[in-house]
């Protein structure tokens, strides 16, 4: 015998031996298989099982199909079944078979398996393991199973055509994997309990039906990856969470069955979804879709469109305002706040989120701030030609500011800060205030010509908010300015200019304090990081240090800005300033300016904002601020605020009254701060704003809507700063539903009694005794009082001080010792800045005095 002979002897003999073993074990497991299912089909009998009905084999003796379906069988299969090495199809859809399903693992000739119809109680982890040329495996109507989900191990059936598993139990996300399975036609996973989006992998993919609808918690995301399934012809996605709009669809030109009902999906139904050639169901019921009533092409049989938010209820073209908000809400994604509020034909119906119109009807301010908005700032804000306020600040916003916003007749304010924006930044009339801050990818930064809206600058720890004179400081430097030195402001020679009267005017006594920019540098330790207190639009404001300990907050506005405004202004908000003193007010101490540096001087407030304390206690490691601290807050702000209204023969109206603008000493006595937007009040009569300002959430409706102010613009603000030291809620807070997000209209519509007052109060009050309940419940009549729509039903704020004088009275020995603080910390501070009188640049301090 030759080596070859022997080998294939050998070879032979091997193989004889694995065939006949291997048969035996399918003998085995067929044995099983008749005893563990009931009835045992009649023909099932005897050991040559290749003869048994529904049962094929091979050649070689070996089971291939295993086809028992709708037999009325019930009964287990054997947990050994994927020994039957050879097994090409398994049919046994139809049944009631029960138990485990048996792995099916590395059936490395399996193509096709039928379990539909059955009350399987589990899925193997590793059933579709090594099942490399399966084609369709079903499983539907098995509503009995564990839940389970899709293993990514089908990744290696590159071969599967169709997957079916309806109403199976399936939870858990859609895997990533079809890129793989570049043959699959049909995915049917309706009834089932997805979750997560579509996968991106679904773009490249074959299949031609897809049904996905009817998910327990729903699938969500967009449909976007729709548009290049070009194949498509069957789409059930109703049932879900979906969301955005209906992407473009113009290319699956084979679509006939378009099923999208019931999810959330926003925005127009476009000419791509109404002119394709072969649509003939289509159901978008119970969404959110947006703009005119779509109109089908193509011979459609059935349409279900009920229950959406298109602008009319037949088909027909929108108003030409809610055409261009649709157009804006479109490059923003057709956010759903959007789709639920913005209902209707007539944006000015009141009903519209975000939207502020005048008496003409006509929309005055658009207002996303803090909306978390993706996407560009749509041209066609150009079309809403009465727009005075538009705020997109603190978004994700990219993309560049369109052009035509510079066209726009009556804008005041449009403050874009804070976003993602990129490109030129277009050149504004003087009128607009303009805010682009924090926008890293414009470019040429712009020329701010208006004071930055105060609204923006949040502090940090302890220190005086500085925007007391802001941006117009700047005038005073380009005119008067000579070398390196600051000169002086004769406060009354400006106001002599624009005839106020001057026995109202506290003169500054000793005057002449001056401070040279170099001090200030020497007491921020050169503008050193670490002395930072806050940063704010028009720059960062530095906590200084004298050697004595005494502290000043010095803002360093950002240079390279120039200003645009008129003198006359300037002089007009030197006046106010130096007019309104009063212990209760922040005082601006001075200011310095050269070539590189503007500089304003405050007192220093150690225990920050009112917000902080309101809103960030917690994450400061402080205590919140108690309801006797409160009330003390409220009435200092009201005397402020009284002081500011009743100055003889003129008053000034604040305009932004805020926590943020108010601040602490160590006492938790408050001043008003920002008196950037101070202006000058026509007595009684209205006064129609040219510039818009403010911020929202805090603007009483006639001023928000029609620009008209009063000093009861004040009182509305303050009755909201009520509402928060009473609820510990922000002015707008995005968090809350849309029916309560803005406190002041959510507030005047809860009803107040002393019994129901404890569910609304901020929860870090301690409101278990009577007195302080009493007392929070007249703050909070108080706080409607002040923010009734009606500006001449407002009180004015004599009468608010005169309510909570009382309420305050029970702690006033407290009083007193603070009112000493108050004082100490001035003397200190002159003194610290009398010493350095004899350097080169000099600061005009205004000498703090007593109202
Ligand atoms: C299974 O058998 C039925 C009839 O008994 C037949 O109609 C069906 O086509 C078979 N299925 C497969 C997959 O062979
Ligand atoms: C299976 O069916 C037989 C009759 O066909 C019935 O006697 C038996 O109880 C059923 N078994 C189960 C577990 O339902
Ligand atoms: C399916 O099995 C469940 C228990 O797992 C049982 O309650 C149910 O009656 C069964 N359904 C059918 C149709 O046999
Ligand atoms: C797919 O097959 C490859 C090679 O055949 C193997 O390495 C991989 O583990 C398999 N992946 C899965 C998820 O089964
Ligand atoms: C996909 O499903 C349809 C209808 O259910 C069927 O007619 C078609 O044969 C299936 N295609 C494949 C590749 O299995
Ligand atoms: C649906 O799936 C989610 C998680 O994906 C799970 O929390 C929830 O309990 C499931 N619901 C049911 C009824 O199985
Ligand atoms: C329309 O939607 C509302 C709220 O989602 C629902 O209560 C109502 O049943 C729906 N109407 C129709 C006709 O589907
Ligand atoms: C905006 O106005 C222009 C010119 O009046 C018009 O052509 C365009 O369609 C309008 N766009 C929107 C969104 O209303
Ligand atoms: C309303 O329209 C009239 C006429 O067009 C105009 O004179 C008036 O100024 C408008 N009012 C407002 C508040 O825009
Ligand atoms: C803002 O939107 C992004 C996605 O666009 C989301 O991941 C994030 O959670 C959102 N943030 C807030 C505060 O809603
Ligand atoms: C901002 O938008 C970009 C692109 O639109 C997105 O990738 C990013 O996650 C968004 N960031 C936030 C915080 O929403
Ligand atoms: C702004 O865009 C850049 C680049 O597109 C991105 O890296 C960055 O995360 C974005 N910033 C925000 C806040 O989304």
């Amino acid at each position: 015998m030759d080596y070859h002979h022997c080998c294939s002897l050998i070879l032979g003999l091997t193989s004889f031996l694995l065939i006949s073993f291997s048969t035996a074990d399918d003998a085995a497991i067929m044995a099983k298989l008749s005893t563990s299912i009931s009835p045992t089909p009649s023909t099932w009998y005897g050991n040559n099982f290749c003869e048994w009905k529904g049962i094929a084999c091979d050649s070689f003796g070996f089971v291939v199909t295993i086809n028992l379906s709708h037999m009325s069988l019930n009964g287990t299969l054997p947990s050994d079944l994927h020994s039957l090495r050879n097994l090409r199809t398994l049919a046994l859809q139809g049944n009631s078979l029960s138990g485990p399903l048996p792995t099916l693992s590395n059936l490395a000739f399996l193509e096709q398996v039928m379990l539909d119809g059955n009350n399987f109680t589990s899925i193997p982890s590793d059933l579709f393991y090594g099942l490399t040329i399966l084609q369709i495996f079903s499983i539907s109507d098995n509503s009995h199973l564990s839940p389970w989900s899709l293993p990514n191990d089908l990744i290696n059936s590159t071969n599967l055509r169709t997957f079916q598993a309806n109403q199976a139990n399936i939870y858990g996300t859609i895997p990533d994997i079809f890129g793989s399975l570049l043959y699959l036609q049909n995915l049917s996973l309706s009834y089932n309990n997805l979750t997560g989006s579509l996968p991106a992998s679904f773009g490249g993919s074959q299949i031609i039906n897809l049904r996905l609808d009817n998910q327990l918690q729903g699938l969500s995301g967009t449909l976007d990856v729709l548009s290049s399934m070009t194949q498509l012809s069957q789409v059930w996605l109703k049932g879900n969470a979906f969301t955005g709009a209906i992407p473009d669809l113009s290319e699956c030109t084979e679509l006939s069955d378009l099923q999208l009902g019931d999810n959330q999906l926003t925005g127009l139904v476009t000419d791509s979804i109404m002119s394709l050639p072969k649509l003939a169901y289509i159901n978008l019921q119970n969404n959110k879709l947006q703009g005119p009533v779509p109109v089908f092409g193509s011979v459609t049989l059935d349409i279900n469109l009920q229950n959406n938010s298109f602008c009319l209820d037949k088909p027909g073209k929108c108003d030409a305002q809610v055409t261009a908000l649709l157009e804006v809400a479109g490059a923003l994604g057709y956010p759903m706040s959007m789709a639920e509020s913005w209902l209707g034909d007539d944006a000015c119906d009141g009903r519209w989120d975000f939207v502020v119109c005048n008496s003409n009807n006509s929309v005055t301010s658009v207002n996303f701030a803090k909306q978390n908005f993706s996407g560009t700032i749509s041209p066609a804000f150009g079309n809403l030609t009465s727009l005075r306020m538009l705020s997109l600040n603190d978004n994700n916003l990219t993309g560049s500011i369109p052009e035509v916003l510079t066209s726009l007749p009556d804008l005041q304010l449009l403050d874009v800060s804070n976003n993602n924006l990129s490109g030129p930044v277009p050149v504004f009339p003087t009128r607009v205030k303009f805010s682009s801050d924090n926008n890293n990818l414009l470019s040429g930064k712009p020329i701010p010509n208006h004071k930055i809206n105060p609204s923006r600058v949040e502090f940090s720890a302890g220190l005086v908010i500085g925007i007391v004179i802001s941006g117009v400081i700047f005038v005073i430097v380009v005119v008067m300015f000579v070398s390196n030195k600051c000169y002086r402001v004769n406060p009354s020679k400006l106001q002599s200019k624009i005839s106020v009267d001057h026995s109202e005017i506290p003169s500054s006594k000793s005057g002449n304090l001056m401070i040279s920019v170099q001090v200030l540098q020497q007491v921020t330790d050169n503008f050193s990081d670490e002395k930072v207190l806050g940063r704010g639009g028009f720059g960062v404001v530095y906590k200084g240090e004298f050697d004595d300990g005494t502290k000043i907050a010095v803002k360093r506005m950002k240079t390279g800005m120039k200003e645009t405004k008129g003198m006359n202004e300037f002089e007009v908000e030197i006046a106010v300033l130096t007019k309104v003193r009063h212990r209760h007010l922040v005082a601006l101490l001075g200011y310095c300016a050269n070539d590189n540096e503007r500089l304003l001087v405050y007192e220093y407030m150690p225990q920050g904002t009112l917000s902080q304390h309101l809103f960030k206690w917690r994450e400061q490691k402080s205590l919140p601020l108690s309801w006797k601290q409160r009330v003390s807050i409220a009435l200092d702000v009201g005397r402020g605020v009284e002081y500011l209204h009743s100055l003889a023969q003129q008053s000034f109206i604040h305009r932004d009254l805020k926590p943020a603008n108010i601040l602490l000493g160590d006492d938790m006595r408050a001043k008003v701060a920002d008196f950037g937007l101070v202006k000058n009040a026509p007595d009684g009569k209205y006064s129609i704003e040219t510039r818009l300002a403010g911020t929202f959430g805090y603007m009483a409706p006639e001023y928000s809507a029609a620009g008209r102010v009063t000093t009861k613009v004040d009182v509305y603000s303050f009755g909201v700063v009520l509402m928060q030291l009473i609820t510990g809620r922000k002015a707008l807070d995005e968090t809350m539903p849309y029916e309560s997000c803005q406190l002041a209209a959510w507030f005047r519509r809860v009803p107040v009694t002393k019994e129901n007052m404890v569910k609304y109060v901020d929860k870090a009050l301690d409101t278990n005794d009577n007195e302080t309940l009493e007392s929070i419940f007249k703050v909070a009549e108080l706080a409607k009082h002040c923010t009734t729509r009606e500006p001449f039903h407002r009180p004015d704020m004599g009468y608010v001080v005169n309510i909570l004088r009382p309420l305050f009275e029970q702690w006033k020995p407290l009083r007193q010792e603070q009112e000493n603080t108050y004082y100490r910390r001035h003397m200190s501070l002159s003194q610290a800045l009398q010493a350095d009188d004899n350097t080169s640049s000099t600061i005009d301090v205004f000498q703090p005095n007593s109202f």
